[in-house]
């Protein structure tokens, strides 16, 4: 009887992933897989140390640090900066009704598909063709249908959710990051955004990622993380098949989010 309480308590968990222990105030950062969540964390890193008066360097091995992970770091202390005040931390969970405080890092899934697809074939955790990664249950356009839209359609009135597109971040970061923290109660001078902006581009977390050599876990010859970070690169990837399949799937929520017309 008691084994089969704490194999229940084990199983709650893990399917809740919530921080341990939770806080009403967590901040999370919530996106399917690919959407440009790690750029977020960077972004939120260097902003969160600056305005703490912390000069310590963000990269890809203390990254986890500043921004634990849910899925990596089950015990989660208490913030080390003393900006914002609370913690943040990020998640790639489906709606999950103890969270209370998210930012939703969306991405167009064309090119979501696209980015899981290398990464998972890059670390050998998916040896079919993109066409079979697209219908996939697992990873696919329905797996991604399910992840957004199991946030944005079952929101409930209490939780404070920020739809954030990896788009917007793309073509305009000053104003969309100062926007997102608008939205949480804080005007961040622009010489700090702009800093954080400049020291977490493409270019110097690719340079980061070349330091950080995978904690020296093997990845496939040519594999990086940092791979293209642009938006709509999906063009040169997915036949006219596959994208009129993801369109057809998705169809509403692409428009919502303003990735069809
Ligand atoms: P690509 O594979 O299309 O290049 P996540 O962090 O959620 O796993 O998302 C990874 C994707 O975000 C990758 O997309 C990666 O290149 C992109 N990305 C990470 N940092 C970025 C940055 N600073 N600027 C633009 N894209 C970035």
């Amino acid at each position: 009887m008691a084994k089969d309480s704490a194999k229940k308590i084990a199983y709650h968990k893990h399917t809740l992933t919530l921080a341990d222990p939770p806080r009403h105030d967590d901040l999370y950062i919530v996106s399917f897989p690919k959407s440009g969540a790690t750029w977020m964390d960077f972004l939120f890193a260097h902003i969160n140390t600056r305005m703490s008066d912390d000069d310590k360097a963000v990269n890809f091995f203390n990254i986890h640090t500043i921004i634990p992970d849910i899925h990596h770091c089950r015990q989660i202390g208490a913030s080390k900066q003393v900006f914002p005040g609370f913690r943040v931390i990020k998640s790639h969970a489906p709606f999950n009704p103890f969270y209370n405080n998210v930012i939703y890092v969306i991405r167009d899934p064309k090119d979501v598909m696209v980015s899981y697809y290398k990464f998972l074939v890059g670390l050998g955790q998916f040896s079919g063709t993109i066409s079979d990664l697209i219908r996939s249950s697992r990873y696919g356009i329905d797996s991604w249908i399910n992840h957004v839209g199991s946030w944005y359609l079952k929101s409930p009135a209490s939780l404070r959710i920020y739809f954030m597109r990896y788009e917007d971040l793309i073509s305009d970061a000053f104003s969309t990051l100062g926007a997102l923290y608008r939205q949480l109660g804080f005007e961040i001078p622009s010489h700090i955004l702009n800093e954080a902006i400049e020291k977490s581009s493409f270019d110097n977390m690719k340079r980061l990622e070349n330091e950080w050599n995978y904690g020296g876990r093997p990845v496939a010859d040519g594999f990086t993380f940092m791979r293209k970070g642009v938006a709509g690169g999906w063009t040169s990837d997915l036949s006219n098949d596959d994208r009129t399949y993801i369109d057809n799937a998705c169809n509403s929520l692409l428009q919502k989010f303003g990735y069809i017309r």
